[in-house]
């Protein structure tokens, strides 16, 4: 397996956590590059699901290595709880795990701020999943985070954070929410600084020996392409650069050395959140909530849902250079009559064959449909592209046509082996 990068390339929740499962098997390392715990990628192995917020998905395969990479806004609390919930479902955390020095604190001001601002903004909330993420990467980009490398120095980090309390306060104060207490967080985060010491290192240096010595690094994204700060549906999306792009800076892997970009969609669309979604449709919400999926991994949250949406997912191939495509939750589509695809909008008069930069306009699209027949029968228990019903090879053939790249893995269920290669 070449450097590859996965990204979602939709508006997140694709199946990146089950794919990521699948690919690491060729991999050495899987690195997190982005994001925090407000993701939640979930796997299926044996009858055993995990759910991973911080930690790369690739740690439930022994002999792998697992990094958080510097890009990633870490919530050391949140990962203790998670590495101890997977040590109880005997998975290993120990020397194959990494936590890069440089990356930025989620402290509890971060979470109470999103909050906040949440409430404030009525009804234009963004619908975050309340993790602190935008906070914290907003004190980065201002220059007055704290990282890793502060955490796990006891003195520093008392100094450091009773400054940052002190200003956090204040706001709080003013927004009408209750201030933090200095010396509770002092003593919470040092404790999980303590824990976390161990795997703390300079994960540049260690990824960039590994590349120079042949090994294969998988980068797991997290979220979603529509949820990126710069390509996705502004203001409505994640404070991270979840494109490819984000891969580089999030781990200081150079492009260079990238071989591949494999982009995760589902076989329709979801979305969990505020914010346009052309092909929104409460028929097909309803067939899947009555079945039981696209219930937030992260929140609980009941996921939106539509048709797949073909000139979002060709966007997505262009900002992230996709090479292969990995379709999943195919099976979701088992029972349907027909099948509707999103091949342009219409706004005003107007046709749209990209995504216009405009939320506005965005929310006011009209999707141009095209219709496939469905399959209807079950797909899940298929192990050969070949088996697939020929309606759901055409199908699918189609969607990564119109979305401009190779299909390579197509998924019809939560488990490793409900998984094929084309
Ligand atoms: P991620 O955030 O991209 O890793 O995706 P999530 O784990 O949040 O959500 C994807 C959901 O779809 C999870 O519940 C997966 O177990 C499930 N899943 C992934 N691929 C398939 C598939 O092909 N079929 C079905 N039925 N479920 C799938
Ligand atoms: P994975 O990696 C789906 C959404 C939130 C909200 C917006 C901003 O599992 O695909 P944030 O808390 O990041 O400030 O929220 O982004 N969001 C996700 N939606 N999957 C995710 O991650 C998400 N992470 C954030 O619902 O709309
Ligand atoms: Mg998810």
């Amino acid at each position: 397996m070449a450097n590859t990068i996965l990204v979602g390339a939709q508006w997140g929740d694709e199946g990146k956590g089950k794919i990521i499962d699948v690919l690491t098997e060729e991999a050495d390392i899987v690195v997190r590059t982005q994001g925090g715990n407000n993701a939640g990628h979930t796997v299926l192995i044996g009858g055993q699901k995990y759910v991973l917020h911080l930690i790369p998905s690739g740690i439930l395969r022994p002999g792998k290595k697992c990094v958080i990479g510097n890009g990633v806004v870490l919530d050391p609390i949140g990962l203790v709880e998670e590495m101890d919930g997977l040590k109880k479902l005997g998975v290993k955390i120990a020397d194959n795990f990494f936590i890069s020095e440089t990356a930025h604190v989620v402290l509890p001001y971060h979470r109470l701020l999103d909050a906040q601002r949440e409430v404030r903004k009525g009804r234009n909330k963004i619908g975050t999943t309340k993790r602190g993420i935008g906070p914290c990467y907003g004190d980065k980009a201002a220059r007055v985070g704290l990282r890793m490398i502060d955490l796990i120095k006891p003195d520093r980090f008392a100094d450091l954070l009773a400054a940052r309390v002190r200003e956090n306060n204040a706001v709080l104060k003013a927004l009408g929410a209750k201030p933090i207490s200095f010396r509770k967080t002092l003593a919470e985060y040092q404790a999980a600084g303590r824990r976390l010491r161990p795997f703390v290192t300079n994960t540049v240096v260690l990824l960039n020996e590994a590349t120079n010595q042949g090994r294969h690094i998988l980068f797991e994204g997290a979220q979603g392409t529509f949820l990126d700060i710069d390509h996705g549906t502004y203001p409505y999306v994640t404070s991270s650069n979840t494109t490819a792009g984000g891969a580089c800076t999030g781990s200081g892997v150079p492009p260079h050395r990238i071989d591949r970009v494999f982009g995760v969609m589902k076989a329709y669309t979801t979305r969990v959140g505020e914010g346009p979604l052309p092909t929104e449709n409460a028929e097909i919400a309803d067939l899947l909530h009555g079945m039981g999926r696209e219930f937030g991994a992260t929140t609980g949250r009941p996921r939106r849902c539509g048709w797949f949406d073909a000139v979002a997912t060709r966007h997505a191939a262009m900002v992230n250079g996709i090479d292969d495509l990995a379709i999943t939750n195919i099976d979701g589509l088992d029972t349907l009559e027909n099948i509707r695809v999103c091949i342009a909008y219409r706004h005003g008069g107007r046709r749209y064959d990209h995504v216009p930069n405009d939320v506005e306009v965005l929310s006011e699209c009209e999707p141009v449909y095209a219709d496939f027949p469905g399959w209807r029968t079950s797909t899940s228990g298929v192990r050969e592209w070949k088996k697939l019903p020929a309606r759901a090879r055409s199908y699918l053939k189609a969607i990564s046509e119109l979305t401009g790249a190779r299909l390579t893995i197509a998924s019809v269920g939560p488990g490793r082996e409900q998984t094929m290669f084309l």
